[in-house]
């Protein structure tokens, strides 16, 4: 009898973890490394939300919370759809979950079985497919293309949908490569989607706040309401709030599939820390004077990124919408030799030659289902991103 279960050998290891250990293990041994690879704010969380969890601990909040979050809680994130989304749900119809990831992972296991497939625009965030594949589904993958920025066309949305389709997943801005739906490319999807009634919407919206210049941020049921009734809505404070650490997600949709979801998290976790649901409280509650602040930051840093890496040769860098990616194209350095005098081959040669020859460490695509191209995270100091596109410069000049 084997020792391991079965499901292990259908998921992979994460890339942007490998990535992040080998970086270590270059520093470790003295190298100047600047990494790249980082999925979160490089702010520190804003002091009201510190303070919130502060006082929450003072009073004693630290017992065993309500399973699906306190009352407060579900309160204020239905608040937040309103105000922000004009999407009406009752506290009864949210859940918290010990970060998005949670949320994601519960919705499939409360309803996936073995032969539903879940279609998952590429490129993709790597949790994805490999939690479909955890929960006995099938991931069912759908290129983009970097001429349309990466976006799902409808028509490759609705050849992707078969009789056995549960799921279609949503991710916008999208992590990794920042592309951010407008509300008409959104209707386009949700057109489709209007067509094939068995198929439910997983809107995956943790970027929500971070999108740039004029862009508005749109979502699936405030674009379709007919869709209402077969939509998970997902958020959480993680990126907006530079809340990862803390581990709070949310999401609303129908009663019988938030049910479903709190059984399981009841024999699971019993529910998220009560000590950062208080924070995520003020978070959601409190002033959002911050995240105008931090998106300005970000949008300089994705404009320097943009502007630097285009003016790198063999890199075409296109200038998402939101998040803090950025996705270019190397497929201009692929056959060419690197200083190591090892040919680049793949992104994923790109990458390991960028790392050992100037200590630059990015993800590469095809971890993402998507390239050659590699992931950028730009959530760092404008003098280390200047720094690392400097390198990066260097690095594709010097491939021939
Ligand atoms: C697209 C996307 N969804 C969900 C998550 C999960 O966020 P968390 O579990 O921190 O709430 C992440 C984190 O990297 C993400 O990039």
């Amino acid at each position: 009898m084997a020792f391991l279960a079965d499901a292990l050998s259908r998921v992979k290891p994460s890339a942007t973890i490998a990535v992040s250990q080998k970086a270590r293990e270059l520093k470790a041994k003295g190298r100047d490394v600047i990494g790249l690879g980082a999925g979160e704010p490089d702010f520190d969380t804003p002091d009201n939300i510190k303070k919130a969890a502060i006082d929450a601990i003072n009073r004693g909040e630290t017992k065993y919370t309500p399973v699906s979050g306190i009352p407060e809680l579900r309160e204020a994130i239905a608040k937040k759809f309103k105000r922000e989304n004009n999407l009406d749900y009752t506290a009864a119809q949210t859940i918290v979950g010990t970060g998005g990831k949670q949320i994601l992972f519960n919705a499939f296991m409360a309803t996936l079985n073995a032969g539903d497939e879940v279609v998952i625009p590429a490129p993709y965030w790597v949790s994805y497919p490999e939690m479909v594949a955890l929960c006995g589904g099938t991931p069912v993958t759908v290129s983009t293309k970097q001429e349309n920025n990466f976006k799902l066309k409808a028509e490759d949305l609705d050849k992707a949908i078969t009789p056995k389709t549960k799921w279609f997943i949503f991710n916008s801005p999208s992590n990794p490569s920042g592309a951010a739906y407008s509300h008409a490319e959104l209707k386009a999807l949700t057109d489709v989607l209007m067509k094939h009634p068995h198929v439910w919407i997983l809107t995956d919206d943790m970027y929500e706040h971070l999108t740039y210049g004029d862009f508005k941020f749109a979502t699936p049921v405030e674009v379709e309401p007919s869709l209402y009734d077969r939509t998970l809505t997902m958020n959480g404070v993680s990126k907006a709030y530079a809340m990862t650490g803390w581990r709070i997600g949310y999401a609303a949709g129908p009663l019988q599939l938030i049910k479903a979801m709190d059984m399981i998290q009841g024999q699971q976790t019993s529910g998220a820390t009560s000590i950062a649901q208080w924070a995520a409280v003020e978070a959601l509650n409190g002033t959002q004077d911050f995240i105008p602040e931090n998106k300005k930051i970000f949008e300089g840093r994705r404009d320097l990124v943009v502007s630097m890496l285009n003016q790198a040769k063999g890199i075409s860098c296109p200038t998402p919408e939101g998040a803090f990616y950025v996705y270019p194209s190397c497929a201009g350095l692929i056959g060419k030799t690197a200083p190591s005098g090892k040919v680049i081959e793949t992104d994923e040669d790109f990458v390991s030659e960028l790392l050992e020859s100037e200590g630059v460490a990015v993800v590469h695509g095809s971890a993402f289902g998507l390239g050659p191209n590699f992931r950028i995270s730009y959530a760092t100091s404008e003098a280390q991103l200047e720094e690392a596109c400097r390198r990066i410069q260097r690095f594709c000049a010097a491939c021939k």
